[in-house]
């Protein structure tokens, strides 16, 4: 298949970034990624800068890759990341236009890469267990309400990819922080700084300039990972609590509730 690719080029943080044009061609066969390898390819033959993209495990994981494809993130396809998209998604002879999530708290660094290092700035101020909690217990040895361990599950399941950012209309990353302060939040582990969490995790979140939500749920829609706005819910509800009581531990959840 043939393809038209408008893609945003800029050369570093300072400099302006414009819309370059490209024609490539792929295999429908071929992920998203390669296809951009065989047009890198391309470029370096023909003496040119290669066109900066992030990626790591090509396996949807590590959440390392991320860009706008036609105005989605991470492209069409749905709970889908750009590095496990095919180019079976699209028609011979389309027009593509990719560009970086655009955000003022993810600058653009180069090309399709932004800096996310505000995501691991708020994981810093709280999203860990401090506790000296020993050797590894054997499994089953701390009960869990089935419910919660399946609620954790889910909100452990986001990969800090930061297309929620990118798709909701007031830059929040209220789905990211929710998921990373949920999944422990349904623990008992996670009960001893639950509410010191809370506060850190937000006020860091606040202090990188993110939005804040205004359920528009365009972020629930571009997660790869199908993460719900029930967890921003739960955060609030978490925030709340410990802005109210300024107590480390939340009434009632010696057990892990939510
Ligand atoms: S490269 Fe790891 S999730 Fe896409």
């Amino acid at each position: 298949m043939k393809l038209t690719l408008r893609i945003w080029r800029q050369k570093d943080a300072k400099s302006k970034g414009a819309f370059v044009t490209y024609t490539a061609e792929a295999d429908e066969e071929m992920s998203f990624l390669e296809m951009l390898d065989v047009v890198n390819e391309g470029l370096i033959q023909r003496g040119e800068e290669p066109i900066a993209f992030d990626h790591d495990c090509r396996e949807g994981i590590c959440g390392t890759c991320g860009f706008v494809i036609n105005g989605r993130a991470h492209g069409p396809r749905e709970r889908t990341t750009v590095c496990q998209l095919h180019m079976r998604s699209f028609q011979d002879g389309d027009t593509l236009t990719l560009e970086p999530w655009r955000a003022d708290a993810f600058p653009v660094l180069k090309d399709l890469v932004v800096d996310r290092g505000a995501f691991d700035r708020i994981i810093a101020a709280g999203g860990f267990i401090a506790s000296a909690i020993g050797g590894a217990p054997d499994a089953n040895a701390i009960p869990i309400r089935k419910e919660n361990a399946d609620l954790s599950m889910d909100a452990a399941a986001c990969i800090g990819c930061g297309a929620c950012v990118a798709a909701c209309p007031n830059a929040a990353a209220m789905l990211f922080v929710s998921a990373k302060m949920g999944h422990l939040a349904m623990l008992p582990q996670g009960q001893p700084e639950r509410m010191d969490r809370a506060r850190a995790m937000v006020a860091q979140m606040d202090a990188e300039g993110f939005g804040t939500c205004t359920n528009h749920g365009e972020c629930e829609a571009a997660c790869p990972k199908a993460i719900r706005m029930e967890f921003i819910g739960r955060m609030n509800a978490d925030y709340v609590k410990a802005s109210l009581t300024g107590g480390r531990r939340a009434a009632g959840s010696e057990g892990g509730s939510g």
